[in-house]
């Protein structure tokens, strides 16, 4: 997913606990989504085993990986400045290598190689596992490539390599790919089509997280809502299972209801919703788990349904207004997130304001917006003239979240006056005295400390905010 779920972790490097008898060290760099940084964890656990520990130093590093984002131009600038910064420090230490990962090695291929002499290997989403033998072609003086997307990887065999992050939420990924084809997104390309992981292996993987401690699992995928378990195989081939085949089939719902009964005594998140796929049935399974977090992401990108049209976006403005009705209804105080791109090709100002009407309709909690980057081999790419001048995608961009703004405010100061449920992440950026952790709703909540650990569930009585950030008191352990 190529969705920045988080912002804050762009960029980030990675370290793991090291392994006594490995003497390499491996610096990876991830950038953009929440899946790439979960696919890292999955290389340090392959590279681990061929005697590489992690380092966040550059002149430690016998290898440096750099995990990219294609989603807009600027993304793919900001890791060709990264490997311009990687060039220097191959000039001090000339067995340096640089192995290239993610969606822009799938995008660009053997050109990346001619285009960036610094780089020495080249490695698609599917072809992690072929890491080892890549690195031997490159120790024997040759760059390597693989960027064969594949039908049935999922990485469900491979324990990922947990990072120093907080020891208490975790993301595991239960689809790869996506079969979607938005006119705009370059995904479909980047991380093919959509496949499925086995339930069980998901199921394994989150009780190893609750022996370490772990309290909270984010699912991850581009497009969750669409999961579906049949004993393997590309989504888009379901229907050529057997009979007993679609008789066992696990979907989302189900999928969410097995983890959140398995283990009640974590959090679940998910992240993507795409608004077609999202049925009652997950809304229901959602209202019926306590221990599912009340937070739905589900971008709509545009409230003009020419533009939705346009985009190949396969659902109407009243569509997902019902949607989003629906999800009130079950779950009357559930926070809603988008993503919204301004100044897609032929947007009129008429199309903008249907946007901002729908923002008015939703209130949604948090958003991420972008202005519309034209991808090279997407359908709009290759098709729509990106004819909306960057002034007004600016201009237009800057009221969407100007509205954004006011409604996060909005819906921030509701929670005020609430006792809620609060996971402690760690301590508050701002003080030591304060930690910081998410109530149930995604909002980040600070308090002060007390005799409180990182990792525990607080009842937390919310006294006050700030435009982002909730303030509150603990009265009592809720574990
Ligand atoms: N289903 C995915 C979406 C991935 S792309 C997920 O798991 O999150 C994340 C967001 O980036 C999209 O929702 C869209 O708002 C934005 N985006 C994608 N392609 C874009 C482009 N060409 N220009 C601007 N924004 C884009
Ligand atoms: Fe991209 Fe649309 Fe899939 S935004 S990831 S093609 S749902």
């Amino acid at each position: 997913m190529e969705k920045e779920i988080n912002p804050d972790i762009q960029g980030t490097t990675l370290e793991i606990e090291s392994k006594k008898n490995n003497d390499k060290k491996v610096l990876i760099e991830s950038y953009g989504c929440a899946m790439n940084f979960s696919d890292s964890e999955i290389v340090a656990s392959i590279l681990s085993k061929e005697g590489y520990n992690t380092t966040q130093a550059l002149d430690e590093a016998d290898l440096i990986l750099i995990n990219t984002c294609s989603i807009r131009d600027k993304a793919e600038q900001t890791v060709r400045n990264r490997l311009k910064a990687f060039n220097s420090q191959k000039k001090k230490n000339k067995k340096l290598k640089v192995g290239v990962l993610g969606c822009m090695a799938e995008r660009l291929k053997q050109q990346l190689l001619e285009e960036e002499k610094i780089v020495d290997m080249v490695v698609g989403p599917d072809a992690y596992k072929d890491i080892p033998n890549l690195l031997q072609e490159v120790d024997a003086g040759n760059n390597a490539v693989n960027v064969i997307l594949s039908k049935e990887e999922t990485y469900g065999d491979i324990s990922p390599v947990r990072l120093s992050t907080n020891g208490v939420t975790a993301f595991v990924s239960i689809t790869r790919g996506c079969d979607n084809m938005c006119t705009f997104c370059v995904v479909p390309f980047t991380r093919g089509r959509e496949r499925s992981r086995d339930p069980e292996s998901i199921l394994n993987e989150i009780a190893e997280l609750r022996e370490k401690g772990y309290k909270e699992v984010t699912l991850l995928g581009q497009n969750v809502d669409s999961y579906l378990w049949y004993g393997g195989g590309l989504k888009k081939d379901f229907k050529k299972a057997s009979e007993l085949q679609k008789a066992t089939a696990v979907d989302f719902a189900m999928l969410l209801d097995k983890v959140a009964t398995a283990f009640p005594k974590m959090r679940f998140r998910f992240s993507t919703s795409n608004p077609q796929d999202m049925h009652r049935s997950v809304i229901e399974t959602m209202a019926a788990h306590e221990n599912i977090c009340n937070h739905i992401h589900l971008p709509v990108q545009s409230g003009s349904d020419r533009i939705l049209k346009a985009m190949n976006r396969q659902h109407s403005v009243e569509e997902y207004k019902k949607l989003v009705d629906t999800i009130f209804e079950l779950i009357p105080e559930c926070a809603i997130s988008q993503d919204i791109i301004s100044g897609f090709p032929t947007e009129t100002e008429e199309d903008h304001l249907d946007t901002i009407s729908l923002m008015e309709y939703v209130k949604y909690d948090f958003g991420y917006m972008y202005a519309y980057s034209e991808r090279p081999g997407t359908y709009a790419g290759k098709n729509l003239e990106d004819d909306v001048p960057l002034e007004t995608k600016k201009r237009r961009l800057a009221e969407i979240i100007e509205v954004q703004q006011k409604h996060s405010a909005m819906r921030t100061a509701q929670h005020v006056g609430k006792k809620q449920v609060v996971l402690v992440e760690g301590t508050s950026k701002k003080s030591e005295n304060d930690f910081m952790g998410r109530n149930n709703y995604n909002n980040v909540v600070v308090f002060p400390r007390e005799d409180y650990k990182i990792g525990d569930f607080i009842l937390v009585d919310i006294t006050d905010c700030t435009s982002g950030t909730l303030l509150g008191k603990a009265i009592e352990l809720k574990n």
